[in-house]
């Protein structure tokens, strides 16, 4: 989603270091981008489309060294991709950047245009540049401005400005809308992650809602909205810059896969040395009869494998909403029960509002969450972290995968304190797990294998991936991948499902994906399997070495090592991830970077 990004300090060649800061928020997804810069005169470039275009038209315009600027990547909302309605948006003596939506956009531009502003975009963003130019009108101090202007706006944003009468610095606020500081010896940065400024400096300040932040060349002030002066810690970026580097690879999806057993490692290490480690690790479940699990996109597909391992392992009542969903709806719970947010961003605008929700309604909330001091993870009652570094990507494997093997670990966990697992039992799952790092590497050496699949799979137009149980949810999740980069229709359905509707849209070399991990419901996959085939699909099989001759029909199979049924998904998962990519790259999709996507969906 949009991403904003300013800079204010020594004068340089601004134009280049705002397009590289710009580049590295493109992950987030976006469909036009621009820029504002003061060298003596405001200059203002737009383009649709990527970054790239931006620069050309850059090329063609003299930019002097200037010392503040703003820049934007837009991903649209109200009204189309267009150069106009990319932002920066200038009216009168404001020009800025905003990240969000204001809801009550359309009520302030009519008061606007009755005053006699015109406006050349469609945007909610434009109509913020010129209700802060009219509150200029009466009320000089720019702080005390936009103090005024938060009184009035509803919705959500981070907004980057810049004032006509006030060159020296740079202004910036948010709601709802992520929005950190960068810190630097000549300069300081605003920007909507810390992608953005890590080429500059590892220090940074967490924004909250409704703090207006003034920044010079060396001073960064924080004020609350009544403009007291706000003490805010200074924080270290964590993460490997080689993180935001493809090092070598292709495509940062590839190479965000590739790092895969080492992430395992790092999150699981400090739970897994024995059943007393992770006891003491882990929150206390005890008190809790009922677990909610709630989330996005890729988040809740992990969320469902969560549900299939806790309900099965710890006897304990799981249901699997969308955010975007439980946010607005009736919700069933009490003080014994769990509601767990995952999250990789932890900036998912729905996903930070049920949470919202459900903290007023005074329930227990546990967020596992990747980004350090997101705001999922700032404002949930308690946080697990996985260790993913930084993912560039917009469809997500790694973190995906780390959400996994967070919920198995919570699992264990309460399984143990139910007195469902005993210490040996734990203590060999917990051995095993740590072999699953080399075990991923063992898949990932089998790359070959995947193209040969993708080989078969990418012509398709539709491809069905089929299992039960846990399988299911895996199926979920490889549907997504396929769907997200390959832009190939896919389904994820419960293999008994199928014959009661969708069986009518198999027909003579359909593709489906079975997946068969777990030995007890092997048979039953295999006969819909078998019902499948003969209606003309093809079967790409994804299973376990001690299932794999349970199989006679033709097909082409993926084989992974068999461990504890607890830890399969995490083997299964990486083949479905590997065919995706190569399926997409056989296709030339932009995989990265899939078209409509965002990597952090900040708006509602
Ligand atoms: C977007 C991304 C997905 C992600 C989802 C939830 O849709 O494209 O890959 O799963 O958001 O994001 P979150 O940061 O909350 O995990």
């Amino acid at each position: 989603m949009c991403g904003i990004v300013g800079y204010i300090g020594e004068k340089c060649n601004l134009k280049r270091v705002l397009i590289n800061d710009l580049k590295t928020l493109e992950y987030r997804g976006y469909d036009s981008s621009g820029i504002a810069i003061y060298d003596g005169n405001m200059k203002i470039v737009k383009s649709k489309g990527k970054i790239a275009y931006l620069e050309e038209q850059l090329e063609s315009i003299k930019i002097n060294d200037s010392n503040i600027g703003i820049a934007h990547t837009r991903w649209a909302t109200h009204g189309e991709a267009n150069d106009v309605n990319s932002h920066p948006h200038r009216i009168g003596c404001v020009t800025l950047v905003h990240n969000g939506i204001i809801e009550n956009y359309s009520e302030l531009k009519n008061n606007l245009i009755n005053k006699g502003y015109v406006f050349v975009s469609s945007t909610d963003s434009e109509v913020v540049s010129a209700l802060l130019d009219d509150i200029k009108k009466s009320e000089h101090d720019n702080l005390k401005a936009i103090s005024k202007l938060i009184k009035m706006l509803e919705g959500s944003y981070a907004l980057g400005i810049i004032f006509d009468d006030d060159y020296e610095h740079l202004y910036a606020v948010k709601k709802d809308s992520p929005l950190i500081v960068g810190l630097c010896d000549n300069c300081n940065l605003i920007a909507s992650d810390i992608a953005a400024i890590m080429d500059h400096t590892k220090k940074y300040m967490l924004i909250n809602d409704f703090e207006i932040v003034k920044l010079s060349k060396n001073e960064v002030q924080v004020f609350n909205s009544e403009l007291s002066l706000v003490n805010k810690d200074v924080l270290e970026v964590s993460w490997d810059i080689n993180h935001a580097k493809k090092n070598g690879y292709s495509h940062f999806m590839l190479k965000e896969i590739h790092d895969e057993p080492n992430v395992l490692r790092d999150t699981i290490i400090e739970y897994i040395k024995d059943t007393d480690t992770l006891v003491n690790k882990m929150p206390d479940f005890s008190k809790y009869n009922k677990i909610h699990i709630v989330a996005c996109g890729s988040a809740m597909y992990a969320g469902m494998v969560g549900k299939y391992i806790i309900e099965e392992y710890a006897n304990i009542e799981v249901s699997v909403e969308l955010a975007s969903e439980y946010r607005y709806k009736k919700n069933f719970y009490d003080h014994n029960t769990l509601v767990i947010f995952i999250s990789q961003s932890g900036e998912t605008a729905d996903t930070i509002a049920a949470l919202r929700k459900v903290k007023k309604d005074n329930i227990d909330t546990l967020a596992i969450v990747n980004v350090v001091g997101s705001t999922i993870a700032r404002e949930a009652d308690r946080v697990l972290y996985i260790r993913a570094g930084m993912e560039i990507a917009v469809a997500t494997t790694k973190a995906y995968l780390l959400q996994v093997a967070m919920l198995i670990l919570i699992t264990l966990n309460i399984a143990y304190a139910n007195k469902k697992l005993n210490r040996d039992e734990l203590d060999k799952i917990l051995v095993e797990f740590g072999t699953i790092p080399n075990a991923i590497k063992d898949i990932l050496d089998r790359k070959e294998e995947c193209f040969d699949i993708a080989k078969t799979l990418y012509k398709s137009k539709d491809i069905f991936y089929i299992g039960r149980g846990i399988d299911y949810a895996l199926c979920m999740e490889g549907s997504l991948k396929i769907k997200e980069i390959a832009y190939i229709h896919s389904e994820a359905y419960p293999a008994g499902e199928l014959k009661h509707g969708s069986i009518s849209l198999i027909e003579d070399k359909t593709n489906v994906v079975g997946i068969v991990s777990k030995e007890l419901l092997s048979s039953k996959t295999l006969s819909n399997i078998e019902e499948v085939i003969a209606r003309g699909a093809v079967i790409t099989l994804v299973t376990t070495d001690d299932l794999e001759d349970n199989f006679s029909f033709p097909c082409q199979k993926f084989v992974v090592k068999k461990v504890n049924d607890i830890i399969q998904p995490l083997l299964i998962v990486v083949p479905l991830q590997l065919i995706a990519f190569e399926v997409a790259r056989i296709k030339g999709c932009d995989i990265d970077k899939p078209r409509n996507l965002a990597k952090s969906v900040t708006v509602e």
